[in-house]
């Protein structure tokens, strides 16, 4: 990442907690938890064994069973945070299940704890601020997905600023989890939903009709069709655009044939996000580095998806103001360096 890309600031809205463990963390919590995983389940210390999406989600299970406790969850979020930080990040949305913290016997009440005390220890030691949104999984069925939204209405922390649906885009229906999106908008939390990853264009638009989404999680495939992209601009509707995560997954074969610049020129609101880093061997600090390398995007462009994200961002007004403000500092000083910087040149 050149100079100026990595001293640029970043937000991002997309990613999951538990996929943003590394195998060495995994490894280490697994030991420190006495659960035996099979070593199938890596390739090497880097990466984890996988060659589709449903054996990514496979994997990706897997390595939640390394997490047992608690201080897992704050060691995760603490250990992700300070490295999105390193790499410019100011703000990261960060998707978390209850639903696996309920499998490992923990319940969300106890991971929430985790969680928050990572994100206040994170904000004091690297000025990076951090929220969560709650997420079913699809592939589990709206059952669990409004036992999801109950939970989580139930135990109700001002860091947990919206819900979501990840999972198995390729079964149920968006409508099928209307109940449980209708609970947690009518309670007040914006909603996004991972849509048009694995499946085109009909999915997502499936989702914009029957849930009520402010973003969706992806989106790529609605460049299938202009109309819906249209509708998409119009409505202001943001995509968490992962184009690291899509080519490792297959959803396009290389970034030259990835939409992100289709989808910016039709309007729509993009942000950039890393998804389950190192599942896809990224992280925020390469995706902005990709949008200039392999799309073309500029220091300002990507000054505006920052921007777009802390717009976008489910955080209260305040935190957002905050942001803005941080932003807009950056540009000034890009502007006009401080004086000790100018001094320094001379
Ligand atoms: N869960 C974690 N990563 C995911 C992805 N890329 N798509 C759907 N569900 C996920
Ligand atoms: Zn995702």
């Amino acid at each position: 990442m050149n100079q100026t890309i990595a001293a640029l600031p970043k937000a991002e809205l997309h990613c999951h907690i538990e996929g943003a463990a590394s195998p060495a963390l995994v490894r280490k919590l697994a030991h420190r938890n006495g659960v035996a995983l099979p070593e199938s389940m890596f390739v090497d210390e880097h990466r984890f064994a996988w060659t589709d999406f449903h054996s990514f989600l496979a994997a990706y299970d897997r390595a939640c069973d390394a997490m047992r406790r608690a201080e897992d969850y704050r060691d995760l979020i603490y250990d992700y945070l300070g490295r999105c930080a390193r790499e410019g990040a100011i703000y990261v949305e960060l998707f978390s299940s209850p639903e696996h913290a309920e499998d490992i016997g923990l319940g969300f009440p106890a991971q929430l704890e985790a969680l928050v005390a990572g994100i206040d220890a994170a904000e004091r030691d690297f000025g990076i601020t951090g929220r969560l949104i709650a997420i079913c999984l699809r592939h589990r069925g709206p059952e669990r997905a409004l036992w999801t939204a109950r939970t989580m209405l139930a135990t109700r922390h001002p860091y947990v600023v919206g819900f979501g649906m990840a999972g198995n885009e390729l079964q149920h229906t968006p409508a099928d989890f209307a109940p449980a999106f209708r609970l947690v908008a009518d309670a007040g939390y914006p909603c996004t939903a991972h849509a048009g990853e694995v499946a085109g264009a009909e999915s997502v638009r499936a989702a914009i009709d029957a849930l009520p989404l402010s973003r969706i999680g992806h989106g790529v495939r609605a460049s299938e069709d202009p109309r819906l992209l249209e509708t998409i601009a119009r409505r202001g509707i943001v995509l968490e655009v992962c184009p690291g995560s899509n080519i490792a997954l297959g959803v396009y074969p290389d970034l030259a044939h990835h939409p992100l610049r289709r989808l910016i020129d039709a309007g729509c609101k993009v942000t950039l996000n890393s998804d389950d880093p190192p599942y896809f061997d990224t992280s925020i600090g390469r995706e902005y580095a990709m949008a200039v390398e392999s799309f073309g995007l500029g220091e300002d462009d990507l000054l505006h998806i920052t921007q777009t994200a802390i717009d976008a961002a489910f955080a209260d007004t305040e935190t957002r103001h905050r942001l803005t403000e941080r932003v807009a500092q950056y540009s000034r000083e890009r502007e006009r360096p401080p004086a000790s910087a100018r001094s320094a040149e001379t």
